[in-house]
């Protein structure tokens, strides 16, 4: 392990992209908790629950809960304290909630007792084209809408966001050492692409500012789920 993986332990975060909650723990049962942590999203959560993200938990894997939270202040800062509860090491919210709703949402967090989970915030959508944003009020382009939410999820004290990696240089730039700039849309040069659009290799993304790395598919349909994150992890740790 280099020292950078010492001092903030796995890098990737694997996206437990499953349709059933028995598949996500067949995957989970091939990995170890010292490669790589896991991403329950909204598919997964809906089908099977807060008990799965705290089996998770229990096995000794950090989780990040993808619900990106986006109501009224008083709504989100209680599912944030709610996930809270829950043991995850990271979650998120949408920083078109507003200043208001990200301050209560850090304010739950920071009271919620147990370990404190790092808060991260959605910014825009990479689903969203310009034309799109046109539609919903949003001016300039997708690019500079980013960067102006993620100042303001900065100056409402969230940890950091969620960001194409091709936007990570720009965003270290603007905010600094200490924000967390996570990052999907990676594959490893070898890995199929699938369905994603603009991607980044792994080290081409630490190097390029990413604090973690979102993979999915790359690793869960893998053969040898283990190997693949070995691999990746000693290229980051080439680095
Ligand atoms: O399988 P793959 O590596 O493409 O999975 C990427 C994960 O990151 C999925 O869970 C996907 O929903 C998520 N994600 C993304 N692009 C974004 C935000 C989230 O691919 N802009």
């Amino acid at each position: 392990m280099t020292s950078v993986e010492n001092q903030m332990g796995p890098r990737v975060v694997v996206a437990l992209d499953y349709p059933e909650a028995k598949q996500a723990l067949d995957f989970v049962g091939r990995i170890d908790p010292t490669q790589c942590r896991l991403k329950v999203g909204k598919e997964l959560f809906t089908l099977a629950g807060p008990q799965l993200v705290e089996t998770l938990v229990a096995k000794g894997f950090d989780v990040f809960l993808d619900l990106k939270f986006h109501d009224i202040p008083n709504t989100v800062a209680n599912a944030c304290r709610a996930a809270s509860k829950l043991g995850v090491w990271m979650m998120n919210i949408h920083a078109l909630g507003g200043r208001r709703m990200m301050e209560a949402a850090r304010e739950a967090v920071e009271t919620s007792g147990s370990r404190r989970p790092h808060l991260i915030a959605v910014t825009i959508l990479t689903s969203h084209s310009e034309e799109e944003l046109g539609e919903i009020g949003l001016s300039g382009s997708p690019a500079e809408n980013v960067v102006r939410l993620a100042n303001l999820a900065q100056s409402a004290g969230v940890d950091g966001v969620v960001c194409s990696a091709q936007e990570s240089s720009v965003l270290r730039a603007e905010l600094g050492n200490d924000f967390m700039l996570v990052t999907p849309g990676i594959r490893p040069a070898s890995a199929a692409v699938n369905d994603q659009k603009r991607i980044m290799t792994p080290e081409d993304a630490i190097a390029a500012g990413s604090s973690y790395l979102v993979i999915g598919r790359p690793i869960t349909a893998a053969e040898d789920p283990a190997g693949v994150l070995l691999t990746i992890n000693s290229a980051i740790g080439a680095i």
